[in-house]
């Protein structure tokens, strides 16, 4: 018998999930396992697979740089750098009662919230959980449980008492699309794709605000929709009222993005709007779409094709598919499938419940990297309680080892798609605040300084000067100072045609 060690713990899952983990500690097992040597030499072929030199990231910050230019110049580019109408910063004064409705990417958020000036606020918010089923149906449908939810939470929140509306109020409204929408105006934006997996059927190429008007309509609430937003652009806005230096925000979530403030006179694009060329506006980039369907620039693995080819967008969305939470967890997983294909990983046992698509959840490798033991506790749940598998040791490590290549990946990457901004605005020497949001930088161990580390490796020392920092709640907070300030523009009768 060789020898082994028992023991038993329970652990907390970012879901709150608590599983129990009894231990098995042994180099030979009766089960027949890669050796120490066998995981080392693999982890070498990974290293050089998913490893972002500074030159090649050099080399991507140029071709982003271009892209960037390319997309400001003309319209309806791959890269689509979306004008907003959000003119300029707020100014921390802006006040008022603001609703705000944000459909990211797992829920529906209904948020009310007073601005109080001086840069405060108070925000009551409703969350509703979306259904697979609801993200693939009829958009009018899903926009009519939008304007469903929205109902029950005025009913709820503002139906007596202090928050009560007065006879005659009218709320105005910021809705956070967090879909690329190309934008005539503030209150308009045409479906361009959905990402993140969504599908809903009879909206791409469709005015996504007009969609949702007409849902609300069957409420008759006393609620105008003042401005469609982008998540990118409520957490630049968002940041800038609590951190005037923020200049870039970025989400790093299920999906990927960034938006920052333009010279008016540098997006030519809109020559013919009539606005004046001194002005400011904020740009949403869409950068997921950077490297779609050509894939020249980026440093794609066969992983990250098979991904890509059995998405339900395949060749969309590029830059997107190496970096955001809905997709690093297969990736690894692709990995583990290939190994397993070759003999490698897993002998005599059913390796079934991992050959799901999507199966591997990204929080499984901010877990797996955050393992504070010498066993590799975690990375054992993780193999027992969800897969039904038996690991040793050495396979931890290299799964662990893994996370961290396609972890590092993906911040490195994402410090391609910062650097270019940065560059593109001249800000390396005087530097900048990048307001970031979304669960893979608020909880994905390191990514942070990953991305930093990432900035250095391009400029070199001078990197230093840009810092990314957690943003303010974009999706709600920013999307209700953009609703105030637009009231605030069009009142004023400024550009009332945007
Ligand atoms: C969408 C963007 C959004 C980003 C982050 C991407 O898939 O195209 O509009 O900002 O996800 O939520």
């Amino acid at each position: 018998m060789p020898a082994s060690r028992r023991g038993s713990g329970s652990v907390t899952l970012l879901t709150g999930q608590t599983i129990a983990i009894h231990t098995r500690t042994q180099d030979e097992e009766d089960l027949p396992h890669a050796t120490k040597k066998t995981m080392a030499d693999h982890l070498r072929k990974y290293e050089s697979l998913f490893t972002l030199t500074p030159q090649r990231m050099r080399m991507i910050v140029e071709a982003f740089t271009e892209t960037l230019e390319l997309g400001l110049n003309k319209p309806n580019q791959i890269v689509p750098m979306i004008p907003t109408f959000v003119f300029g910063w707020p100014t921390g004064e802006e006040k008022g009662d603001f609703l705000a409705l944000d459909l990211g990417g797992t829920n529906l958020r209904v948020c009310l919230v007073t601005l109080q000036g001086e840069g405060k606020f108070e925000i009551t918010q409703t969350k509703y959980r979306l259904t697979e089923d609801q993200k693939q149906d009829d958009g009018q449908k899903l926009f009519d449980f939008c304007a469903e939810c929205l109902n029950t939470f005025v009913e709820t929140n503002m139906g007596e008492g202090e928050g009560q509306l007065k006879p005659g109020q009218c709320l105005p409204l910021g809705f956070t699309f967090s879909y690329p929408c190309s934008q005539e105006r503030i209150d308009h934006g045409e479906l361009i794709r959905w990402t993140k997996g969504f599908g809903a059927g009879n909206t791409e190429g469709r005015d996504v605000a007009a969609m949702f008007k007409k849902s609300l309509e069957k409420f008759q609430l006393p609620i105008q929709l003042t401005a469609l937003i982008n998540d990118t652009t409520g957490t630049l806005i968002a940041s800038h009222y609590v951190n005037p230096r923020t200049k870039i925000a970025v989400i790093f979530g299920t999906g990927c993005n960034a938006a920052y403030m333009e010279h008016v006179k540098d997006v030519p694009k809109i020559e013919n709007l009539g606005i004046d060329p001194a002005a400011e506006m904020a740009i949403n980039c869409e950068w997921g779409a950077f490297d779609s369907f050509e894939h020249e620039h980026l440093p794609r693995t066969k992983y990250d094709t098979i991904v890509d080819d059995t998405s339900n967008k395949p060749g969309e969305q590029a830059f997107e598919k190496l970096i955001s939470g809905r997709y690093l967890g297969e990736i690894l997983r692709l990995v583990l499938c290939e190994l397993i294909d070759e003999g490698v990983l897993f002998l005599g046992q059913n390796t079934y419940k991992l050959e799901r698509p999507y199966i591997f959840d990204t929080a499984f490798l901010s877990l797996m990297e955050s393992d504070p033991t010498d066993e590799l506790l975690m990375v054992i749940g993780i193999f027992t309680h969800f897969f039904a598998l038996e690991t040793t040791l050495a396979e931890r490590q290299f799964f662990r080892a893994l996370a961290k290549l396609i972890g590092r990946r993906a911040a490195r990457l994402s410090a391609c798609g910062i650097a270019a901004i940065v560059s593109k605005m001249g800000y390396l020497e005087e530097g900048c605040s990048v307001g970031a949001d979304g669960s893979l930088y608020n909880k994905y161990p390191g990514f942070a300084d990953r991305v930093h580390e990432g900035l250095q490796d391009i400029f070199g020392d001078k990197g230093r000067n840009i810092i990314t920092h957690h943003a303010e709640d974009g999706s709600g907070v920013g999307s209700a100072i953009i609703a105030a300030m637009t009231k605030n523009r069009k009142d004023a009768g400024l550009y009332l045609h945007v």
